[in-house]
């Protein structure tokens, strides 16, 4: 794909953080050849979180590359302001940048100007960020992005506490909202994050290491996309009124 549908359905976007990065273009085209629908580009400053990957120079080559698949940046980096102008000119069709580097005055600023810079909007929580701290923003952004590990590393463990996140948001916002979640998802944990409501599906580790990706990213997307059809979605929530998570 090449831009975000504007129904909701199962999209799944390998991280290629624990990939073979001197590899990045031929290890990215081998996941989209097997069927992945876009990339998820984990980009870190070693001051938001405690380790480096790549900026928006790795990320236009790669574009140069890969000219037509949607690129979603995960921008782990303190300034998220600092870098929307770089990466719209490298080729990112989403930047994705974190609630917990921003400040209640600049937040609108940010938005507004990945925005202009022609991006689609992601926001970001952090596992122990409460996600009714987001809950004013959500009409202005595209995508809320739900961490279910501890951002700065790849082949951590899925935290299935985030769900209730994941339920709240797809209570209140069933149709237009894209949940993405990102960290520690592989063929078993896909149906936590299914029966939740999520449907942007970041997967690192499991889809490098497997041997069968194409099997993998079909079944993964299957899952999803059942649950969303169905709707059964399993929204119900411990305290209706408002989140407390
Ligand atoms: C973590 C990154 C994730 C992660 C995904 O900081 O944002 O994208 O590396 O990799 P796995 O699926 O291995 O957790
Ligand atoms: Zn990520």
């Amino acid at each position: 794909m090449d831009s975000l549908p504007n129904q909701l359905k199962g999209l799944i976007g390998p991280s290629i953080l624990n990939a073979d990065l001197s590899m990045l273009a031929d290890e990215s085209r081998r996941l989209l050849d097997s069927g992945a629908d876009y990339l998820h580009l984990d980009v870190m400053d070693g001051h938001f979180v405690p380790n480096l990957t790549i900026g928006h120079p790795v990320i236009k080559c790669l574009r140069n590359n890969i000219p037509k698949v949607y690129f979603d940046a995960h921008m782990m980096v303190s300034e998220p302001e600092r870098w929307i102008n770089d990466m719209a000119g490298a080729g990112v069709n989403q930047y994705t940048f974190h609630k917990e580097a921003t400040t209640s005055e600049n937040i609108h600023d940010i938005i507004r100007k990945i925005k202009e810079a022609d991006m689609k909007v992601g926001l970001g929580i952090k596992p122990g960020t409460p996600v009714h701290d987001i809950g004013d923003l959500i009409n202005d952004i595209d995508v809320v992005l739900i961490m279910t590990v501890e951002p700065g590393f790849g082949g951590q463990k899925f935290m299935s506490g985030m769900m209730d996140k994941v339920r709240w948001l797809r209570k209140h916002y069933p149709q237009l909202l894209h949940i993405e979640i990102d960290g520690g998802i592989n063929l078993a944990t896909i149906y936590d994050c299914a029966h939740a409501g999520a449907n942007m599906i970041v997967s690192g580790s499991a889809l490098i290491q497997s041997k069968q990706a194409n099997k993998d990213i079909e079944q993964m997307r299957q899952i999803i996309d059942e649950n969303l059809r169905n709707k059964k979605l399993n929204i119900q929530l411990s305290n209706d009124q408002h989140c407390s998570h």
